[in-house]
């Protein structure tokens, strides 16, 4: 399959801060790629230096197939949206969006068909006239969209462009993306820090910590596989359950003990045990696979009630059914889904593999 952007041992610095570190990248044609990190994880700066704004120290941006490095921004052909709507403030809300194009002194009927496409696209048809400053957040926010979506080109860069929504808003605007995303069939690379946005979102995903990917998949593989401890416990709400052990034939904790579901170990050697609060459950049965403890805390959540549970000198959280009642103190028993368990190395931090 042709790539859309390549990009390859990209290193940025400013100052001392070493922004992306040897960055690798490669966004298959056609894909709703997100990278996904936390503030300062060097997202922006990633965009940037694919958009061309920005000048990496070292490595190359190949798009589709071609060395842009040098390019202009102009040249590569690429929409951004930011994370601030970046309008102008004294332009209407289709004066903004048709921007653009009149730069490219397009017929006004042409103009004004790709307006009405877009418009439709965003449901912002009664906008348009609207000055920035007449709109709210959301609203400018898809103006801003409807401006990068306005052109046709190689591929949409976008930084966050949701952040600014509140959560109703967000939330539809997820959908409305995938759509719009599947309705156009070109490439979008969308940055987040949020890990929801990320999976409901994604066909592929970049899991970005300090300027190095992390790990690259799909939203499901990167849940249910993460490639080590830090993967781990960014992705996924509440955060992976991770309990100190010792691992050989068994994996044994302060206070418990499970069979090894075939992690491959030589030896026996310091570890840390994962499992998710979904594959913990307390439901009572006579289990081998389990782990006593007691119960320090009790989360009622509506649709579900989030159990922390003491086991010897740590803590995990439990998602139990909403009508779960435990008392705080009470002792109780959590069986564990073995298949789904995961063991990270004390020092690398990195996965260990089932053999
Ligand atoms: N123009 C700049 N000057 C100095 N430091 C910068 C600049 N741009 C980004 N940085 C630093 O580079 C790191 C990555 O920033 P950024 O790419 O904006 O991260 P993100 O978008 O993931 O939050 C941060 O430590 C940030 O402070
Ligand atoms: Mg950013």
């Amino acid at each position: 399959m042709t790539s859309a952007i390549v990009a390859t041992g990209i290193s940025k610095s400013f100052g001392d801060v070493e922004a992306l570190k040897a960055l690798e990248l490669d966004i298959p044609e056609g894909a709703f790629f997100v990278l996904l990190g936390p503030s300062g994880a060097g997202k922006t700066t990633t965009l940037r230096v694919i958009a061309g704004l920005e000048t990496p120290d070292t490595g190359t941006v190949h798009l589709t197939g071609i060395d842009a490095t040098k390019a202009t921004p102009a040249e590569r052909d690429l929409a951004m949206v930011f994370q601030s709507y970046a309008l102008y403030p004294k332009q209407t809300a289709a004066e903004n969006i048709a921007s653009p194009l009149r730069a490219r002194k397009l017929p006004k009927s042409e103009i004004d068909a790709q307006l009405k496409r877009v418009s439709e696209l965003l449901h912002i048809e009664e906008l348009l006239n609207r000055y920035p400053t007449q709109m709210s957040g959301g609203q400018m926010q898809r103006v801003a969209l409807g401006r990068a979506l306005v052109r046709d080109p190689r591929a949409f860069l976008m930084d966050e462009p949701l952040t600014n929504l509140d959560l109703k808003l967000r939330v539809e605007m997820r959908t409305e993306l995938t759509r719009i995303h599947r309705s156009l069939g070109r490439t979008f690379l969308y940055v987040t820090n949020d890990q929801v946005e990320a999976m409901s979102m994604a066909d592929q995903v970049a899991v970005l910590r300090e300027g190095t990917v992390q790990q690259v998949g799909s939203a499901t593989e990167i849940y249910d596989h993460p490639a080590n401890r830090w993967v781990a416990t960014f992705v996924g709400s509440p955060r992976m359950n991770l309990l100190k052990c010792t691992a050989n034939g068994r994996l044994e904790g302060d206070g418990w003990t499970l069979p090894n579901p075939g992690f491959g170990i030589q030896g026996e050697r310091p570890a840390l045990f994962g499992v998710r609060s979904e594959d913990l459950s307390l439901d009572v049965r006579e289990e081998s696979a389990s782990l006593a403890g007691k119960v320090y805390a009790v989360e009622p959540l509506g649709d579900r009630t989030l159990v922390d549970v003491e086991i010897g000198d740590q803590r995990v959280i439990i998602k139990a059914a909403p009508t779960a009642s435990f008392k705080i103190g009470e002792e109780v028993r959590a069986s564990v889904d073995l298949d789904r368990v995961h063991l990270f190395d004390a020092d690398t931090e990195s996965a260990i593999a089932r053999a």
